[in-house]
């Protein structure tokens, strides 16, 4: 019951009303989802961090850009605390807390994101210059850095190194995290990898060079990489470039892409627009994964990336290009019963069964046959290879299907040899659309997984009634002291158990009629601070096993002897006492 009291003072009284100044979060203060003017700002205006509509009733603690000019829907995301997790647009926080940890919030209060930084000393918040949201204690060291954990976007002078993910989001509606990330991989490289749920594949640099036919050095582990102010961006492993507007001090920011490309956006100068000023691709087809299994991808300059099945394949899901597509027929291990369709300038990247150099197509449809898993290979003349010669490549799966440019080889698929001269005529591209997932709005909805956590909440709504009369037996308890100068409540009886402190450690509890609350709890403060013990465990009822917040206990236990001082002058106002409560910290 008393951690519950304890719990629930703290539910309400918890997060106190935000200061709301665009300078600063200061320790014990927060900002509301529902507030509008909950914003930080930076200094030179150009950022700001809070809450951002990312659906219907959903919500995700962000940066943005305030350039080009932006509403609620419309704004350049460069960080989110919790793109994954988003809160309810009502009653949701993000709580400096006075121990130092900043907390975000949900109304039911689960706490959905945490920076878990700990400060003896008062700490404070602030969005500097450069879109970077600092915690700082008050010598001024930092204690956490939104820099330090970046979601899908790079800004300048940001450092970029082996802790860093860039990840891009879901799709254009969905920020949360996607299947593309940048990353500095075990060989000190930096790399672009799709990582889906059914496989994952580096993609850039591309796979097929060694790193340094790359450009790209394995040797300096120190693994950082930085865009500077002016547009150049330098990696360890010497991988560098300078934006188109290299030299000019315009915004700019590095994103990881949903369609699996790295960009370097400027904003224009009218400010009204970001402009691409680099890429690490031109061509698109060129990122893992966008299509599915078994699919094609095709890039057609007017139009964009497109999808499309292969003969005798069939769309998984006609919503979504990202599951691929499946086979219409079953393919017998029988090797006489299979055939091959050409597929001219395909390639499938990865999942090779084996390299057989120097074998002629015939040899080449003869290993595959006899392959049960085989699904088709790839045929290919190398001249610039030593030595010269075809080479063969059987498939187990069907991934990242694409047509590069002047890629001077063929594919050859697998299929029942009695339905060759069927599919034969249609060698041919189906062009469907490389859409991501239609965008739907994302809707919050409750979802209690949690069992602590919903069983928290159902507690709280079901004691809210207990909640109003402990409040009311508080104030009239103080109350009734103020105004009857009279050292013996009857409230005192009562409030042993209602504050949990112990009043039956020893056996006596119910002989507060001549022991009361405040000279009980006087004295066991003073026998505490002769045994040099602190005071707390002296009173706190110990079957709260310790699960109380000891500042919100202490304070508590302060305001209530307050109430009770034999000097009339002494006790507070009820005004103060309200404020004493609502002094506790983000819980
Ligand atoms: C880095 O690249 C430059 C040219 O782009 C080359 O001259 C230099 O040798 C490279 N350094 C390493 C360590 O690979
Ligand atoms: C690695 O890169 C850092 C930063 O560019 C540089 O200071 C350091 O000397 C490099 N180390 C080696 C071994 O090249
Ligand atoms: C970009 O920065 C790197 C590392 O600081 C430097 O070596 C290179 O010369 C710079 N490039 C240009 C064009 O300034
Ligand atoms: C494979 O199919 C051929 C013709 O359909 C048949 O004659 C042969 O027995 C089959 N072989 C096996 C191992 O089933
Ligand atoms: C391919 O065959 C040619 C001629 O038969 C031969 O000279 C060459 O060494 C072979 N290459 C390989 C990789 O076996
Ligand atoms: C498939 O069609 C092409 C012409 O479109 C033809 O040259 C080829 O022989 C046909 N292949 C089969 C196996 O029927
Ligand atoms: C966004 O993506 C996440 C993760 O796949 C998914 O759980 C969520 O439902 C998506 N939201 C919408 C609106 O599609």
């Amino acid at each position: 019951m008393a951690k519950l009291i304890i719990l629930i003072l703290c539910l309400i009284l918890s997060c106190p009303l935000s200061s709301s100044s665009s300078n600063g979060l200061w320790a014990g203060s927060s900002l509301s989802v529902e507030s509008a003017s909950d914003v930080l700002t930076s200094p030179d205006g150009i950022f700001s961090a809070g809450f951002h509509p990312v659906g219907q009733n959903a919500y995700s603690f962000a940066i943005w850009f305030n350039k080009p000019s932006c509403n609620a829907n419309s704004c350049t995301i460069v960080w989110m605390a919790n793109r994954d997790q988003p809160v309810n647009g009502k009653g949701s926080r993000l709580c400096l807390q006075k121990s130092g940890n900043l907390v975000l919030k949900d109304a039911g209060h689960i706490v959905v994101w945490e920076t878990k930084t700990i400060s003896v000393s008062p700490t404070q918040l602030k969005l500097e210059n450069g879109g970077n949201l600092v915690l700082r204690d008050s010598r001024g060291r930092k204690l956490w850095q939104s820099y330090d954990s970046p979601t899908d976007t790079l800004l300048p002078l940001q450092p970029f190194t082996e802790n860093s993910r860039l990840i891009s989001s879901k799709s254009q509606g969905n920020h949360s995290s996607g299947y593309y990330q940048l990353y500095f991989d075990t060989d000190n490289v930096l790399c672009l990898l799709y990582k889906g749920p059914e496989f994952s594949s580096v993609y850039w640099p591309s796979p097929w060079l060694l790193r340094w036919e790359a450009g790209r050095s394995t040797f300096n582990n120190s693994k950082i990489a930085v865009l500077d102010s002016l547009g150049n961006f330098s990696s360890t492993d010497n991988f560098t470039f300078v934006s188109a507007d290299y030299g000019s001090r315009v915004p700019r920011m590095l994103k990881m892409d949903l369609d699996g490309n790295i960009r370097l956006y400027s904003l224009n100068e009218d400010e009204e627009t970001w402009v691409v000023s680099w890429q690490a691709f031109p061509q698109p087809c060129m990122a893992h994964g966008c299509c599915g299994p078994n699919s094609i991808c095709i890039y057609i300059p007017d139009s964009g990336r497109k999808c499309s099945c292969p003969p005798g394949y069939i769309m998984v899901d006609p919503t979504d290009w990202s599951l691929g597509c499946q086979s219409e027929f079953k393919l017998s291990c029988n090797e006489t019963e299979v055939g091959y369709l050409k597929l001219r300038h395909v390639e499938y990247y990865g999942y090779d069964y084996n390299m057989y150099p120097n074998v002629t197509l015939d040899d080449c449809k003869r290993i595959c046959s006899e392959l049960c898993d085989c699904k088709g290979f790839q045929f290919r003349f190398i001249k610039a290879h030593e030595p010269d010669g075809t080479y063969c490549y059987p498939k187990t799966q069907l991934l990242n299907g694409h047509r590069p440019p002047n890629f001077n080889a063929d594919f050859y698929l697998k299929v029942p040899k009695a339905t060759v001269p069927f599919y034969n005529n249609s060698v041919q591209d189906i062009k469907l659309q490389c859409s991501n997932k239609l965008i739907q709005p994302l809707e919050r909805h409750y979802s209690k997984k949690h069992v602590n956590e919903s069983v928290r909440f159902a507690l709280w709504s079901a004691s809210a009634v207990g909640v109003v009369e402990i409040l009311t037996v508080i104030f009239v308890w103080c109350f009734l002291i103020r105004t009857h100068d009279h050292d013996k409540s009857p409230m005192a009886r009562r409030s042993p158990a209602a504050m949990g402190i112990n009043g039956s450690s020893d056996g006596s509890g119910s002989k507060t009629e001549q022991r009361t609350l405040v000279a009980w709890v006087k004295e066991h403060m003073g026998r505490a601070e002769e045994i040099g013990e602190t005071w707390k465990q002296e009173i706190i009822d110990p079957k709260l096993k310790g699960e109380y917040d000891e500042g919100e206990m202490l304070d508590l236990v302060a305001a209530a002897l307050r109430c009770v001082q034999e000097d009339r002058d002494a006790r507070p106002t009820m005004g103060e006492v309200v404020e004493m409560l609502l002094r506790h910290k983000c819980h």
